[in-house]
């Protein structure tokens, strides 16, 4: 029987969700049947909320859930002082990796995946993500793990716990923004993986640690560590064309942060991106980030459209930029995606872990057959 082929199983639907949808044609986005765009006017918990129940919160439900996430983001110290052994130039993906892991060993419960035990670990993991990235940033500077503040939001406590220092309201806006943005994105390869390793009704911890691993990837959420190492190679507006161009000449040649296995035009998250990049750029001053995007963007339209390839900018490719505008560090970028993504990653654990079928495909086997077995002494 002559099997089809979807190398990178492209165009395949494997399962049926009700999370978020995508129409990668007119360039839309929505959770739960909102659009992408409203829904950057909400907190963080409101979206998280959102996705994990299905509808927004009104006011009692979302101070509730508030309450219920605002003790539980503080690390156990053994993963604190773990995170203090590692050699101090490992990459912060690599211990982050290895701290949410780590922390089924420090939960009593970490194997059950009926569903309160599920949300019990959703619930901890959404609010110590923040917390590891955090810790891991002030660690390898020598300075001292801050806890969460339970006054704070998520947003918020992420950028208290990073610097010490209450951020302003306008920080923990862009913050929101950029959480919201990255929060769930259907079956993008992390989410899919962890959908995957959960299908073997493995625990929480091991299914989000996959994912973890596999948001790491420069095609996935490394994109945007990728994103800002170019800008800062090409160093001026004046060298963007000539990286372009370069870069293309290349067999495979790949522009960082453009093109999406699913959208044609533009990744609407980008859009979004592109308009708090450009306020920031204003704001603070520092606009070379903003304009070198703007040329890669410009050169890119035109060299795609020669090329007839619907290839446009994606959420890494300003988001990159505006994680610089805000200070951040720059190995410290897909860390912080995978802060915003573990909402999404447990919205679709509650999916997979409720109607569960082993993921399994097929590969089509191209190697030899009926050879015969030799003894070691006689190969
Ligand atoms: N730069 C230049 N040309 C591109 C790019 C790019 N970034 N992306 C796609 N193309 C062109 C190219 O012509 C390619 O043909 P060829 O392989 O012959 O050179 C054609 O489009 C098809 O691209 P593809 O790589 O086969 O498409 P894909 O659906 O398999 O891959 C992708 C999608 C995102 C992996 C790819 O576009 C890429 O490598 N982009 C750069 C990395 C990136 O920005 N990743 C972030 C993705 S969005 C956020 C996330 O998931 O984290």
């Amino acid at each position: 029987m002559q099997e089809t082929i979807h190398r990178g199983l492209v165009g395949v639907v494997a399962d049926t969700t009700e999370i978020s949808f995508i129409d990668g044609d007119q360039g839309e986005l929505s959770y739960r049947g909102y659009d992408i765009s409203e829904l950057t006017e909400a907190s963080y918990e409101e979206v998280v909320y959102l996705l994990w129940n299905g509808e927004l919160p009104n006011a009692a439900e979302l101070s509730a859930f508030r309450d219920e996430l605002a003790p539980l983001g503080a690390l156990p110290f053994e993963i604190v002082d773990r995170l203090r052994c590692a050699r101090p130039d490992t990459e912060p993906m690599h211990l982050m990796r290895t701290a949410v892991s780590n922390l089924a060993c420090h939960d009593p419960n970490p194997d059950e995946v009926d569903a309160e035990n599920v949300r019990r670990i959703g619930h901890r993991l959404l609010v110590q993500f923040p917390t590891i990235v955090s810790t891991i940033e002030r660690l390898r500077h020598g300075l001292e793990p801050v806890d969460p503040d339970p006054e704070l939001s998520i947003a918020g406590n992420f950028l208290y716990t990073l610097t010490g220092e209450r951020p302003t309201e306008a920080a923990t806006h862009v913050m929101d923004v950029a959480l919201v943005l990255h929060a769930e994105h259907g079956s993008n390869a992390s989410t899919f993986t962890a959908r995957t390793a959960a299908s073997s009704l493995t625990d929480v911890y091991s299914a989000v640690t996959a994912g973890v691993g596999s948001l790491k990837g420069p095609l996935h959420g490394g994109a945007n560590e990728a994103v800002m190492r170019a800008l800062e190679e090409i160093g001026s507006v004046e060298n963007a064309e000539p990286y372009v161009m370069e870069t293309l000449a290349k067999p495979h040649g790949r522009v960082m942060g453009f093109g999406h296995r699913v959208y044609r035009v533009l990744d609407p998250r980008a859009a979004i991106l592109a308009r708090v990049a450009q306020k920031l750029a204003r704001e603070s001053g520092e606009s070379k980030y903003w304009e070198m995007s703007l040329e890669i963007a410009r050169v890119m339209e035109r060299e795609m459209a020669k090329r007839q390839r619907a290839v446009a900018p994606n959420v890494d490719f300003f988001s990159a930029s505006v994680y610089r505008m805000l200070g951040f560090p720059i190995d410290m970028y897909t860390p912080i995606f995978a802060v915003a993504r573990i909402s999404g990653w447990m919205a679709h654990l509650y999916e997979q872990y409720a109607d569960n079928r082993l993921v399994r495909p097929l590969l089509a086997y191209e190697g030899p057959k009926g050879k015969k077995f030799k003894p070691v002494s006689s190969r």
